[in-house]
């Protein structure tokens, strides 16, 4: 297989390239009214995801509109949760709900591993994308992390503090690594699937990484997270923990090849704590893409000059917003290349 641009890959692997390659978390979305068409015609967003023609047409559009170097795959973190026993809604506006959630042994006893078979509409997705793609980009495969999926099956929804989950981790601890080697498991299989089904670079979503003390985010998260990386070594990893400020060491430290940053996250001091042996994405601040093209232009230049022009992956430094103008995040792309350019060759 040869991808026609896989610049993607190779800023990945710490490998040459004639520009920085750029992405966006959360572009096949609403901030696309082609998505928003197809999204219209079905009952709701799990039904879509569900659906791998329309979800392999929705994960291209932003290749095709925006320009993007990489797809990713069209689907949720909670796919998982729902593989293992515990399904999900998702509430206009409100976000997910699960009605079930894990408070008990016996809860923690019916779950179970998921496996190809309660997960082969990613597959099936992946492998309709990679078909139509054609080569032209490399196509992303994704999972939330461990600790972020705990959140959920232990809350039942999005929170500020997440104070329950929290709370287990104090008072039942080795509950809770019962509960996350059992949702680690499942992530494995789930990956190993997605590598088969040609996934050609993976995301860990690390969203909630921000509400946990260093000590504990290295014991409860980072350690499952490593456990699924070196699991899925035949193709290259990112971690995005966002707010893992006191781990950025740790995670660098982890064999994986990218980092994430998110927006708050300083460049500099990031790269020293991570190291030069990786490749950094981000880290745009999102609300940056409200202003005007001049200051969306200006900002993107800042960022790229501070990564430097090797070992970077642009992309914002969380998903864009769905009430972002699409013409904000191309102009954000299309500086991102056209500067990075420039950078190459010295004439900037
Ligand atoms: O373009 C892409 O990035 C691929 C698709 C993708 C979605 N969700 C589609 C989606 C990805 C990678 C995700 C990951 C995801 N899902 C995360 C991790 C990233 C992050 O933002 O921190 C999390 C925490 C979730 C859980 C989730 N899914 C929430 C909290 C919500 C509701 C928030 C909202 O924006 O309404 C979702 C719904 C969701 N996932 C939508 C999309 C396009 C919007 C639902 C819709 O179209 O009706």
């Amino acid at each position: 297989m040869t991808l026609t641009n896989d610049l993607l890959l190779r800023a990945a692997r710490g490998e040459k390239t004639e520009r920085t390659p750029v992405w966006v978390m959360r572009q096949a979305g609403r901030i696309l009214n082609e998505y928003n068409e197809v999204r219209k015609k079905l009952s709701g967003f799990i039904e879509l995801v569900k659906m791998p023609e329309l979800a392999a047409e929705v994960t291209i559009q932003p290749v095709d509109i925006l320009g993007v170097d990489a797809a990713i795959i069209f689907s949720d973190i909670l796919v998982i949760p729902e593989a293992m026993g515990l399904p999900y809604q998702m509430l206009e506006g409100r976000g997910p709900f699960f009605p079930e959630t894990i408070k008990t042994e016996e809860d923690l006893n019916k779950l179970r591993t998921a496996d190809d078979d309660s997960l082969g509409y990613v597959a099936e997705a992946i492998r309709l994308t990679k078909k139509e793609l054609n080569d032209r980009v490399p196509l992303i495969g994704f999972t939330g992390a461990p600790w972020t999926l705990f959140c959920y099956m232990i809350e039942g929804k999005g929170s500020k503090t997440f104070s329950l989950a929290r709370r287990m981790l104090y008072e039942k601890p080795a509950f809770s690594h019962t509960l996350l080697s059992k949702i680690t498991d499942s992530i494995i299989n789930y990956l190993k699937m997605q590598i088969a089904a040609g996934a050609d670079i993976l995301q860990i979503f690390d969203s909630w990484a921000g509400v946990l003390p260093p000590w504990q985010y290295d014991e409860f998260s980072l350690k499952y997270i490593s456990r699924i990386i070196d699991s899925v070594s035949d193709i290259p990893t990112i971690i995005f923990a966002k707010g893992a400020y006191g781990s950025r060491k740790s995670i660098g430290n982890t064999n994986c090849d990218v980092v994430g940053l998110d927006w708050n996250m300083d460049i500099g001091e990031s790269r020293s704590l991570v190291g030069e042996e990786k490749t950094l994405q981000g880290n745009m601040d999102p609300a940056a893409l409200y202003a005007g093209f001049d200051i969306i232009r200006e900002e993107t230049r800042k960022m790229l000059d501070l990564f430097g022009s090797d070992r970077h992956i642009a992309n914002l430094g969380h998903g864009v917003y769905p009430d972002t103008n699409a013409d904000s995040v191309k102009c954000f792309i299309d500086e991102v290349k056209e500067y990075s350019a420039k950078m190459r060759q010295g004439n900037y």
